[in-house]
Formats: C-alpha cells, sequence, structure tokens
C-alpha cells in the first residue's frame, strides 16, 4: 500500500485537502470577471496575512522570482545595498542584486547565528550613501531567524535606507507584521507556511519603495511592478498569464489561515517548534542555530556523530514516509533539517519526532531515542 509521504521539509510543505480540491477547479479566463474577483480576495486576505496596507502582487514564480523581482526594480545599476549574508539565502539575496548592477556591501555573520541591529548600524554609519538594507528573516539553510528585524528596519529607515526582508520561509510562521516593523518590501512564496504548493511569489511594496521604483524603468519584463500595478489598477489582471490553478489554491489556503486566525495559526508554528526543540533536545541532539535565534519553521538538528545524514533521510523515507531535508553546501553532511510550515497539527509533530528517535536507535544512535514524545506531548497538546 503506498500512503502519502508526510513532507516535513522546510518547503514545499503538505497541503491541506481543501487547496488540492480548489486545484482542481475548471479553468477561468484570466480576463474575465471571475478571475477580477478571485484576484481581488487574494489581494486582499494577503495583505490580512503580511498585516500591511502597502499594495501587494501576487507572481507567477518561484519565491527566487519574488527576490529577482525586488533586485530588479527598486535600485539603479551601482547603487549600495546592505546585505547580511549568514547563509544560502543570504548569499543568494546579494547575488540577486548584483545581478541586476546593485553595489552589494555584504555584512558576514557567523552561520547559526542572526544579523543584529548594531551591526546594520555600524555599516551603515560607514555606507551612508546606502539606498537599502535586504534581510532574510528565516536563513532556511541554518534554520536560524533574525529577531532584531523589527530593529534593523528602525535603523534602516533612520538612515534612509529602504527596508527588503526576505520572509520566504516564514511568513504565517512567526511574527511578521509588515507595516508595524516598518518593511518597504516584503517577499514570500506560496509553498511555505501558507499551505500552498509551489509556484507563486507575493511581494508588498510600501510607498517610498514605489518612490525609488518610479525613478528608472524597471529592468525585468516579467518582474515589472510598475506594469503590474498597471494591470491590477486598470483591470484587477496580472500583465502576463497568470497560474490560475495556483491562484485558486492560494485563495483556498489564505481563507484556510484566515477562518483560523493569523493569530493562532502563527501561534500554532511556534508551539510545535517548541515541542521539537524541547523533544530532540530531551533526546540528546544539538541545534545547529544558536539559541536565542532558533526558527520556528526550520528546525536544524546537528546529526549525531558516527550517523550519516542521507541514511537517515532514506530510511525515514522509506521505513516511516517521513520525508525531511539535509543541510547545503558545506552543512550537507552535518545537519538536517525539518520543514514545521503550513499544515501543523500533533500529527505531524508527534509522528516526525518518533519517526525520527526510532530510525536514530536503528543507526545505533546512543543517545536516549524514547525522550522526545514524552518531552514534546504536554506541548502539543495545545496546539
Ligand atoms: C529564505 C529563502 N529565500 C529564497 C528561497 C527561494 O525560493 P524558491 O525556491 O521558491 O525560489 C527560499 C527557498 O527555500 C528560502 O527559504
Amino acid at each position: 500500500m503506498s500512503l502519502p509521504q508526510l513532507i516535513m521539509l522546510p518547503g514545499p510543505t503538505n497541503v491541506p485537502p481543501r487547496v488540492y480540491s480548489a486545484m482542481c477547479k475548471p479553468m477561468i479566463n484570466h480576463r474575465g470577471a471571475e478571475f477580477h474577483q478571485l484576484h481581488s480576495r487574494i489581494l486582499e486576505n494577503a495583505k490580512k496575512v503580511f498585516q500591511t496596507e502597502n499594495d501587494l502582487f501576487v507572481l507567477t514564480s518561484s519565491g527566487t522570482g519574488g527576490v529577482e523581482c525586488a533586485a530588479s526594480n527598486f535600485l539603479l545599476p551601482g547603487e549600495k545595498i546592505v546585505v547580511p549574508v549568514g547563509g544560502t539565502f543570504g548569499e543568494r539575496l546579494a547575488e540577486a542584486f548584483r545581478t541586476y548592477g546593485a553595489s552589494v556591501v555584504p555584512i558576514e555573520v557567523k552561520m547559526g547565528s542572526a544579523p543584529t541591529a548594531d551591526q546594520v548600524r555600524e555599516t551603515l554609519a560607514r555606507q551612508r550613501d546606502a539606498k537599502a538594507v535586504a534581510v532574510v528573516y528565516n536563513e532556511t539553510s541554518t534554520g536560524t531567524t533574525v529577531r532584531e528585524l523589527q530593529k534593523i528596519g528602525e535603523v534602516a529607515k533612520s538612515s534612509g535606507a529602504l527596508f527588503i526582508v526576505d520572509a520566504i520561509s516564514v511568513l504565517g510562521g512567526d511574527d511578521l507584521p509588515v507595516d508595524k516593523w516598518g518593511i518597504d518590501v516584503c517577499i514570500t512564496a506560496s509553498q511555505k507556511c501558507l499551505a500552498t504548493p509551489p509556484g507563486l511569489a507575493l511581494i508588498s511594496v510600501s510607498k517610498d519603495a514605489w518612490r525609488l521604483a518610479e525613478r528608472a524603468k524597471p529592468r525585468s519584463e516579467y518582474f515589472s511592478l510598475i506594469k503590474c500595478r498597471k494591470f491590477r489598477d486598470e483591470k484587477m489582471e496580472t500583465p502576463f498569464t497568470p497560474a490560475v490553478s495556483l491562484f485558486f489554491a492560494l485563495d483556498e489556503a489564505l481563507q484556510i489561515i484566515l477562518e483560523t486566525g493569523l493569530e493562532r495559526w502563527i501561534g500554532r508554528h511556534k508551539k510545535a517548534s517548541a515541542a521539537y526543540y524541547s523533544a530532540f533536545g530531551k533526546m540528546g541532539l544539538g541545534f545547529f542555530a544558536e539559541e536565542g535565534s532558533r526558527s520556528t519553521v526550520v528546525i536544524a538538528i546537528n546529526m549525531p556523530q558516527g550517523i550519516a545524514a542521507k541514511d537517515l533521510r532514506e530510511r525515514l523515507r522509506t521505513k516511516y514516509g517521513v520525508v525531511v531535508a539535509g543541510g547545503f553546501g558545506s552543512l550537507k553532511d552535518a545537519i538536517f533539517r525539518i520543514g514545521n510550515m503550513g499544515i501543523v497539527t500533533p500529527r505531524e509533530v508527534l509522528t516526525t519526532i518518533s519517526s525520527v528517535g526510532a530510525v536514530l536507535e536503528d543507526l545505533g544512535f546512543r543517545g536516549r531515542s524514547g525522550a522526545g514524545i514524552e518531552a514534546a506531548l504536554p506541548i502539543v497538546s495545545e496546539i
């Protein structure tokens, strides 16, 4: 018998049946009234999830398209942007801006720790002409979240820099009140905490961001925000053919999140992450991210000595149908990562913890594999 796998990756994630069903709706005209209604409802509901009054656009692309959109719309070639880099996605964010000609000033951050407001302040004091600061809120490659994001935003804004946030892996899974935290441009993707299949990116754009975007012609035709705004304003459409079925899916997922209540939706991620950290800690495992910067949505666990990440992942998948991720680059064999995103119920959490415990035991782990469930139970009962 083949059962669906439990996709405990840091994206894509498990998708609610209601969202799958919505995707199977018959096709509609993307230049017709039904699409206009769908699009308008998605924008309204997505703004609630972003907690923003700013403009918001849904792009038919993966999250990287959202990053390219930011990189190609706001800065002119040669303008400076400060980017903390503490992992793969920080590197990619910096690279995207370089590709579009920006002069990137990286802040080197030790992997597993998060950039601080002081680091950004010091860098901006040396780079007074920096036009923007771009930060990966949750570094998916290391399971590290920037706990000083709001402060970094204040620092950026007080020096007149635009504040751009890659929240691709975390929006919906941890606190992120976009307007309250002064975020000018916030990017996320469908396949993470929004519990939708991959293929859509969402980007919010503040008035200050528009001021920069309006200075020059965008350097991407596909990701031109000026064009997106024109089509939305004039017809509630997108400039190019949208992935209509994914729009159906996102629409349904946003409704599920709002029916659940945003605070409760985020709260589930927080509680479940507390259960993971408590359980794996009690089992004798260590975490890659520093305490205080640990992510609620990506649990990055150090591999116990003598056990190969590849064996753990393979056995989890074949024996228990639980799919987890390895590390990127230099962390490939050093860690494994569990995505705690989207559908977060006691079932996902307890199945993952007990399966990891059982497989580690099989592979000769000398910690207390059984202790995880005991530690997690009282916490998951509150989810
Ligand atoms: C923080 C972050 N930024 C960017 C990306 C790239 O998104 P995508 O793979 O959807 O293009 C990811 C994907 O995992 C991510 O976690």
